[in-house]
């Protein structure tokens, strides 16, 4: 969530200057095919998405650990314009190093074009700073309409279910459904839609990111029964149509029964083989931005830095992990920051892909966070400072690929009913203030709602309503945003009784008590919240956060550093809320909520109690402290002035490799060199009792002491011989069942 927001500034210099970067870039040769190695790969079609592929080589000269082997979509891809789709280090293959050969294989996507691998050496960046030396044969897909990246999505009406697939081209698409295996005998059309660099704002999106989306056909399934099982298959009369899929829909008004509900906010996307994607969501190589920015070197120190970042796949295993928990009347939530494609329209359909098992069983419902919508000038509420977090997708890619009963173009606000609960969905992206067109939207529907029908209240959104993170005063901090929000909603929530709260954007699980204005409000005789409770469920699969407080609020029941998911099972009169660990499927927190059978709001008596609290409000250490960025002025500055001021480090870590790959271990050099100099500047501030706050001391305490303390204990090693290992946090191989 921090990534680019801090070096803002920096980055619209860097923006400025891409076009020089590009002609020098443009001015190498693209391929340097003479004289290369034998490459090809195992095949020239790809039958059917998802298949395995086998890339090999021999007689590579020099080989080097910054050799890669790249797949380049479409085929006839001009390097210097357009980023690989995904690529992993040829030293990955055992031999390479050795000898100059090797093998590796590939899970390929049908991205509905012809595509080939490359060999490339000298990959410290893309675009001008690396050498293709090799091109396998074209990979041709057999069906490039081959129907994919199906998911679901509820309308407002219990009787209604959307599809949306993707194909290249557009001949008769249809969905077609029945309430027996195979027997479908309804049928829709679908409207047909997409995206063109054209569409897009800015950034990558419309440069380095950009290839064809393909066609997105969304139809909608109507006069479906409650609570029934429906068999469907999409596709289209000229080309083919999916495998067979089923979801249940929700069961009727004021019933019993009990619905399921997989909450997650940030999760990314990773690949079942292990390659990188560019940017992608974990480091590939450092330096990774199209023109090799400082700025890019010590984001890369930043993640580095970010407890999981380099471990393991989290957003894979979330997802599979989650596939264990889809069975009937299952809706999944997803609160903003969904891909993290940024741009990339390869991320996208490698996250498509990956939330397949998912989505095309239960309905997909989200809001939109920075990563989908933020950009300059834009109608976010982000502006000042300037927000580039979706890579110039400013939203458009989030409202073509997620169908659903919007209030309309760029107003991302909607709600519906699911078993017994309403949900009331909006964007934190967006103005929500009093006298704003989504505020008044809220209020509405906060007003409408039916609580005989539907006794509890759910709001999604994507920024925190309470965080314990420390990070950032300002508009778009997580401290200065909690305030706005809650200033502009809290009350509402509290009138309207609101049970949960449910957002991301800070990469962690938490839980508070139900309360209003800070304080724990407890529950009734009748066991009901006197309060909202709110959740953040931002640990899905994002680099943890690492601006939690060093004092957690006292208001906060349950705070857990972990990947995973909310699994919620409610009736009419229980919430049960279990936050479950991705990794081992562990439950870490488990709450309930309850309410007494015909539960009714009582907007006297909340009226009564807000004009009891509307002036007690005690600030908590957060916001007397004043932090803003503390981590930033203890770590990044410093590092920063440092790197700048040191060439030759700087030189060092443009070209270390921070990881090899998702699965395999940091290499113990490039520790070396980003440790190094963050270890020395963490003693400094630390014997420094003046420069030292509080909140230093509690990062370095917390999340760093050990960190550093396992590196000073193999430090002579890795200057000496680095070839020591460190001992590394829990890594689980993607795949691998967990
Ligand atoms: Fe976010």
């Amino acid at each position: 969530m921090l990534r680019r927001q801090s070096f803002g500034q920096k980055f619209l210099l860097c923006l400025a200057t891409l076009s020089c970067h590009l002609a020098a870039a443009l001015s190498r040769p693209a391929t340097q095919l003479q004289d290369g190695p034998q490459f090809q790969v195992n095949t020239t079609i790809l039958r059917r998405s998802g298949e395995w592929v086998e890339v090999s080589w021999s007689g590579m000269r020099s080989p080097s650990i910054h050799d890669a082997v790249a797949l380049v979509v479409p085929a006839d891809v001009d390097y210097t314009k357009t980023a690989p789709a995904k690529h992993k280090w040829a030293s990955d293959s055992p031999t390479h190093l050795k000898d100059g050969s090797g093998s590796l294989k590939f899970r390929l996507l049908n991205h509905r074009a012809d595509m080939k691998f490359t060999m490339v050496t000298n990959l410290t960046n893309w675009l001008g700073l690396f050498d293709v030396v090799a091109e396998s044969e074209i990979i041709k897909p057999a069906n490039p309409n081959e129907p994919l990246q199906g998911h679901l999505a509820r309308t407002e009406s219990l009787s209604e279910m959307l599809v949306q697939w993707t194909t290249r081209d557009k001949g008769y698409p249809v969905v077609r459904w029945g309430i027996k295996s195979g027997d479908w005998s309804y049928n829709a059309s679908a409207t047909t839609d997409t995206y063109t660099r054209e569409d897009l704002c800015g950034g990558v999106a419309n440069s380095t990111g950009y290839i064809n989306p393909g066609l997105f056909h969304t139809a909608k399934m109507s006069g479906l029964a409650p609570d029934t099982r429906y068999f469907y298959a999409y596709g289209d009369e000229d080309f083919a149509f999916s495998e067979e899929f089923s979801f249940v829909t929700a069961p009727p008004p004021g019933s019993d029964a009990t619905v399921k509900l997989l909450a997650i906010a940030d999760l990314g996307f990773c690949e079942e083989d292990g390659s990188m994607t560019w940017p992608g969501n974990y480091p590939n190589a450092v330096a990774v931005e199209p023109y090799g920015t400082d700025v890019q070197i010590i984001s890369e120190v930043q993640n580095a830095l970010h407890m999981g970042w380099v471990d393991y796949c989290a957003a894979l295993i979330t997802a599979k992990r989650m596939q264990e928990d889809i069975d009937g009347r299952t809706l999944i939530v997803h609160n903003g920051d969904v891909s993290y494609a940024e741009g990339f329209v390869y991320g996208w359909n490698i996250f498509m892909d990956m939330m397949g098992p998912l989505v095309q069983k239960a309905p997909y419902m989200l809001t939109p966070g920075n990563h989908e919508r933020d950009w300059p000038g834009t109608g976010t509420r982000f502006d000042f400072p300037p927000a580039y977090d979706s890579g110039g997708e400013c939203g458009v890619a989030y409202d073509k690929r997620f169908p659903m009963p919007l209030q309309g173009k760029d107003k991302e606000w909607y709600s519906f009913d699911h078993g017994p609960i309403h949900f009331l969905q909006f964007s934190t992206e967006h103005d929500f203030a009093p006298g704003s067109e989504q505020y008044a939207w809220i209020l509405r529907d906060l007003q409408r709602v039916d609580r005989s029908v539907t006794p509890w209240l759910v709001a999604g959104f994507h920024r925190p309503f309470y965080t314990d993170s420390v990070y950032g005063n300002s508009d778009s901090g997580d401290v200065g945003f909690t305030d706005a929000i809650r200033a502009a909603l809290e009350r509402l929530f509290f009138q309207f009784q609101v049970d949960v709260t449910m957002f991301g954007h800070v990469h962690s699980y938490s839980r508070t008590c139900p309360i209003f204005q800070r304080n724990c409000m407890g529950y009734a005789p009748d066991s009901s919240a006197n309060a909202p409770v709110h959740m953040l469920i931002g640990h899905a699969g994002a680099p943890y956060s690492w601006t939690i407080s060093p004092e957690t609020p006292p208001y906060y029941e349950s705070v857990a550093i972990q990947h995973g998911y909310l699994r919620v099972a409610a009736n009419r009169t229980t919430m049960h809320m279990e936050a479950v660990n991705s990794l081992d499927g562990q439950v870490v927190d488990d709450y309930t909520l309850t309410k007494p059978s015909g539960w009714r709001p009582n907007q006297a008596a909340q009226l009564a109690t807000i004009a009891l609290f509307h002036s007690n409000y005690t600030p908590t250490w957060l916001e007397l402290s004043g932090i803003n960025g503390p981590a930033e002025d203890l770590v990044l500055r410093p590092a920063e002035a440092l790197l700048f001021s040191d060439p030759e480090l700087l030189h060092s870590l443009r070209n270390a490799t921070l990881v090899k790959n998702p699965i395999a271990y940091d290499t113990v050099e490039a520790l070396y060199q980003i440790f190094e100099p963050i270890n020395s500047i963490f003693q400094d501030r630390l014997a420094d009792s003046a420069a030292t706050s509080e909140a230093a001391k509690f990062f370095y305490e917390h999340y760093f002491r050990d960190l550093f303390a396992l590196y000073r204990e193999h430090r002579d090693g890795l200057v000496k011989g680095r070839n020591s290992s460190l001992v590394a946090p829990v890594r689980v191989p993607v795949g691998q069942n967990v």
